[in-house]
């Protein structure tokens, strides 16, 4: 990458335990107040029921609004499956924190945060493609514990809970072994500003030479959790946001893949 930093990244490293996740400082420091499993639980069901509305609200969406750039769209349902997870989150838990993608955040008393990201892939939402999902963590103290990432026209359901493993459908999930660079399916995406998309442009050039291929899908959720069931290698994107990485990252880490920024620590959500 000749000193180019890379802000977030994930593939299998060889080390244990995930790099963004800082899972031995939170057992040695943060007694842990809330039960992650019981987190994780409330994750899957809210995110199946989001799933589902966003599901159904799919055919003839149109675009609503936009935010950084022209081509950074909201839609009608990004909206609404964000007002239902937070709503549902705080009839269940009503002193915790909510940080949601389109803005509808709560402030909490309990140490508990939920990041939300109500339609991962809002762009191949809107052109009909089914890679999208409703991805929901919960974090502690800043740590994320727990998560669920429903994939609803792919009709997966990942959840994950931290030192607890990740799962598939109630199946537990192993990441494939790691492959030489040069064998690696690596996934990246592009953020929506023209000069941070030249910027990601650029680094691509000097990554594709040394990889099997590269894939671009257009949604976190999927590419992050593909990774935990061998679609791809490995996954990059600088500047990406919390809520895009924290339930797939917490998916991966759980299944062995190593989860990171490109300096080791929690991915950089900076540009
Ligand atoms: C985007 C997708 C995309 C990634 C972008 C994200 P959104 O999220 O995850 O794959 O490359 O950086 O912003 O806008 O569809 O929720």
């Amino acid at each position: 990458m000749r000193g180019r930093r890379i802000e977030f990244g994930c593939g299998r490293s060889g080390h244990d335990g995930p790099g963004g996740h800082e899972r031995k400082g939170t057992r040695d420091h943060h007694p842990v107040p809330h039960d992650p499993e019981k987190l994780r639980d409330l994750a899957v069901a809210v995110a199946a029921e989001a799933g589902e509305l966003a599901a159904k609200g799919q055919e003839g969406i149109t675009v609503l609004d936009t935010k950084s750039s022209p081509t950074d769209v909201v839609t009608e349902m990004d909206r609404a499956t964000e007002d239902l997870v937070r709503d549902r989150l705080l009839e269940a838990r009503p002193q915790d924190a909510v940080l949601g993608e389109e803005g509808g955040g709560v402030e909490g008393t309990s140490g508990v945060r939920w990041v939300v990201d109500p339609i991962d892939g809002t762009v191949n939402y809107l052109y009909g493609s089914p890679d999208w999902g409703v991805a929901v963590a919960a974090e502690i103290d800043g740590v994320v514990v727990a998560a669920a990432v429903h994939l609803p026209v792919h009709g997966q359901m990942f959840d994950a809970v931290l030192g607890g493993g990740s799962r598939l459908d109630g199946r537990e999930l192993r990441a494939p072994e790691a492959v030489p660079l040069d064998r690696a399916l690596v996934a990246t995406g592009f953020g929506y500003l023209p000069e941070r998309r030249l910027q990601q442009a650029r680094v691509l050039t000097e990554v594709i030479p040394h990889i099997r291929d590269i894939r671009r899908v257009g949604s976190a959720a999927v590419d992050i959790t593909g990774l935990a069931t061998g679609r791809y290698n490995a996954y990059y994107e600088r500047g990406l946001h919390l809520w895009d990485w924290a339930a797939p990252g917490l998916v991966a880490s759980e299944a062995g893949l190593r989860v990171g920024g490109a300096h080791g620590g929690r991915p950089a959500t900076t540009w």
